[in-house]
């Protein structure tokens, strides 16, 4: 099978490349790197340099390779910048999405992976959140992966694409080879870790006074190895229907939880400061899973935080400047 891969240079696009290849599949990566990096391709991948934005470069690349199914990842993902920036990441994310998926309609390319959020849930009804939890993102971010859901759901309809929208939680940890790097890192375990390297003075813990069991953030951190299984299962699943999951652990750990995880793998203090809240950040977000387990026999091979907290540790040390020259 031949997959396009958009942002397969990125951290989860990258990694699922790599379990794509183990797998014998054929990996065409399209990614323009402005965020992902050229040395995360796997070597196997072909790897087209290009812009979602650019209908054309999309076209070409598509009439070109012919893939079976496209898994698109190419996004920008962050909650806190898209509370400043919401114009950009609506725009950008839902412009790009449905440049893809037009053109994936005139070329006959009818299976589509969605790297879609937890972010969709902005303050949840209930924890753990299953694939009932009413939708009201809590973001620009979060607004822009459900109208790429809905886009994907009328493309059903109209052209009869088939499609799976994975809701990731929190991504974490590493595989050997490939790991979290983002410039500038705003993510809670890469931080977390730069203190333990040396690289940085202290975390900041973004507010204590949320109504959690220790006033601060939780989130379900889930294995960047068992996030890219997933879609490997939801890809060979896709000729049966199309489906939405929810996709994390099903345990919620709040930010000190995370610190205190990453002082026991790695043996260092790291030094905390308390600071404002993060604009954006719901209180917990936690992911009922039981959906995909059940219809897709998915579940963790690393549920536990240390051992996700450890992968990640092992990557950093072994590339303290992420994929830089
Ligand atoms: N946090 C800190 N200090 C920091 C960085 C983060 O306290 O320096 C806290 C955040 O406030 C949050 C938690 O750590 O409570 C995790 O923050 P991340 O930035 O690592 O991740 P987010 O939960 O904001 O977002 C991630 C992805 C999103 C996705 C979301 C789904 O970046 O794309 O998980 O839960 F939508």
């Amino acid at each position: 099978m031949k997959i396009l891969v958009t942002g397969g240079a990125g951290y989860i696009g990258s990694v699922t490349v790599e379990l794509l290849v183990e797998t014998g599949a054929q990996v065409v990566v399209l990614d323009d790197l402005s965020l992902g990096h050229r040395a995360a391709v796997h070597p196997s991948a072909e790897l087209a340099v290009g812009d979602l934005a650019d209908r054309a470069a999309v076209d070409e690349v598509l009439a070109r390779t012919r893939p079976d199914a496209v898994m698109h990842f190419a996004a920008r993902s962050q909650v806190g910048e898209s509370m400043r920036e919401p114009f950009r990441y609506v725009g950008d994310n839902v412009r790009n999405g449905l440049n893809l998926i037009e053109s994936m309609v005139e070329h006959g390319v009818r299976r589509f992976i969605l790297s879609s959020t937890a972010a969709l849930f902005g303050e949840p009804s209930k924890i753990p959140i299953d694939e009932q939890e009413r939708i009201v993102p809590g973001s620009p971010y979060g607004e822009s992966k459900h109208m790429l859901e809905r886009i994907l759901a009328w493309t059903e309809v109209v052209h009869g694409m088939r499609f799976a929208a994975l809701r990731y939680f929190n991504a974490a940890g590493a595989s050997e080879a490939r790991g979290e790097h983002h410039d500038p890192e705003t993510h809670l375990i890469p931080l977390v870790l730069q203190v333990a390297l040396g690289q940085r003075e202290r975390i900041t813990v973004f507010g204590d006074d949320y109504p959690t069991r220790d006033g601060t953030c939780i989130r379900d951190y889930i294995h960047i190895i068992d996030l890219a299984q997933a879609h490997i299962l939801a890809l060979q699943a896709l000729d049966q229907g199309s489906r939405t999951y929810n996709l994390g652990n099903g345990q919620g750990f709040s930010v000190m939880e995370v610190i205190e995880a990453a002082r026991a793998v790695t043996g260092h203090p790291i030094a905390h400061v308390l600071g404002e809240r993060r604009p954006g950040d719901p209180a917990a977000l936690v992911a009922d899973s039981s959906k995909i387990r059940a219809e897709l026999g998915w579940s963790p091979r690393f549920p536990e935080l240390r051992s996700i907290v450890d992968s990640a540790w092992r990557w950093h040390r072994a590339h303290p400047q992420g994929y830089a020259e």
